[in-house]
């Protein structure tokens, strides 16, 4: 073994939360301020100085592999290990175990969009000798997260995994350093989760977890509305993203686009190559992947649009989800988290619907 650090992504979850846009991708390849959103952590690592990553798939496989291949174009060795059916989070980092090559492994979420600070979170694993070194953040809802109570030498204590009444507003933040042994010792040949199974058994064993707490950008992008949010973040430069140097505004507009002179953007917006706006069209903090149309004096706000789906005139869509080739017609409302699945066609004008109740 050497000091080199090995990257590992997990990606192979579902992504169920953002069905339907998920059906044709997984939720880590949907295009989030123009590029899938893996490439912004891959640059990331990149930028850390780190060339050698693995990524754990399960769920459509091939959509990483065929985007990213070899990973040299973003100056990387990547390779692809894939787990016939789901392994869990902590099973995909024990069924990389022999791709690894270093005696570190820095190990991400493949939904998080983050500014920690990675060579400094590999030190503080280095300067505790640590059995394992967790990114904790500060979120105003811990109980949708990993609740993760230290103590005051930024010792973790415990970690309870979606707690309905957490201890403490400190959550893992879903980037880890693990030393070698932990993740040889991790199961085989079954499901085993990270958060419910390897961190509190290494807690009860007496093993040796630090805390690495920042308070830098951070948000899972796994729910619509931090997709969209996450995405206008990049597009206006909040979040940080080496893949967008140069590139940030009110918004993003591919080439190959087409965007009348009276339609206004803002907040963020990323409209995908091939997209058509027509007169009056406003469109804010949204995500138009490629080939969307929105006709004229539509709304369209904290929504996304699947490819090649079609807004009708006068439409309304706020905090939205439309699958890919859906085709709303005119005067239509679509508020507040509605969905509509691929290829649906909404043709009365009368239609509004919200999940408000
Ligand atoms: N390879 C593989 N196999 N990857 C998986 C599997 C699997 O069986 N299951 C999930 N993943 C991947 C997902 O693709 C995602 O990138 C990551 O593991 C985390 O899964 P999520 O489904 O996004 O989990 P979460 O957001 O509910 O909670 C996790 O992240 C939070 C921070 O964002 C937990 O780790 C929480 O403790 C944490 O606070
Ligand atoms: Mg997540």
């Amino acid at each position: 073994m050497t000091s080199e650090v090995d990257a590992v992504v997990l990606v192979g979850g579902l992504g169920t939360r953002l069905r339907p846009l998920t059906l044709s991708a997984p939720k880590p390849m949907l295009p989030t301020a123009g590029l899938p959103f893996l490439s912004h952590l891959l640059s990331r690592i990149a930028g850390a100085g780190i060339k050698h990553v693995v990524l754990g798939t399960s769920y459509q496989p091939a959509v990483f592999s065929d985007y990213f291949g070899d990973g040299a174009s973003l100056g990387l060795d990547l390779e692809y290990v894939v787990e016939e059916s789901p392994l869990g989070t902590g099973g995909a980092i024990g069924n990389v175990r022999d791709r690894l090559r270093g005696d570190t492994v820095l190990i991400f979420n493949g939904d998080v969009l983050s500014g920690c600070d990675l060579p400094a979170l590999l030190a503080c694993h280095a300067d505790r000798d640590a059995d394992v070194t967790l990114h904790l953040t500060r979120v105003l809802d811990p109980s949708a997260f990993g609740c993760v109570p230290t103590d005051e030498t930024a010792r973790v204590l415990d970690f309870l995994e979606k707690d309905p009444n957490p201890v403490t507003d400190q959550i893992n933040a879903g980037t880890y350093v693990f030393a070698r042994p932990v993740v040889e010792a991790i199961p085989t040949g079954r499901a085993v989760s990270v958060e419910r199974e390897t961190f509190p058994g290494l807690l009860q064993a007496g093993a040796v977890i630090g805390a690495y707490l920042d308070d830098t950008y951070w948000r899972d992008l796994g729910t619509p509305a931090d997709f969209v949010a996450g995405s206008a973040d990049l597009v206006l430069g909040l979040a940080p993203s080496p893949a967008l140097a140069g590139r940030t505004g009110e918004s993003l507009v591919l080439p190959g686009a087409s965007v009348h002179p009276t339609a206004r953007l803002s907040g963020g917006t990323t409209i995908g190559a091939g997209c058509v706006i027509a007169a009056g069209a406003v469109v804010t903090g949204s995500v138009l992947f490629d080939g969307a149309s929105v006709g004229a004096n539509a709304v369209v706000e904290r929504s996304v649009l699947g490819r090649q789906c079609e807004v009708g005139e006068d439409s309304v869509l706020r905090d939205a989800v439309i699958g890919d080739h859906a085709v709303l017609g005119r005067r239509i409302e679509l508020l507040a988290g509605a969905r509509v699945w691929p290829e649906a066609i909404l043709s009365d004008g009368s239609i509004r619907f919200s999940t408000d109740g």
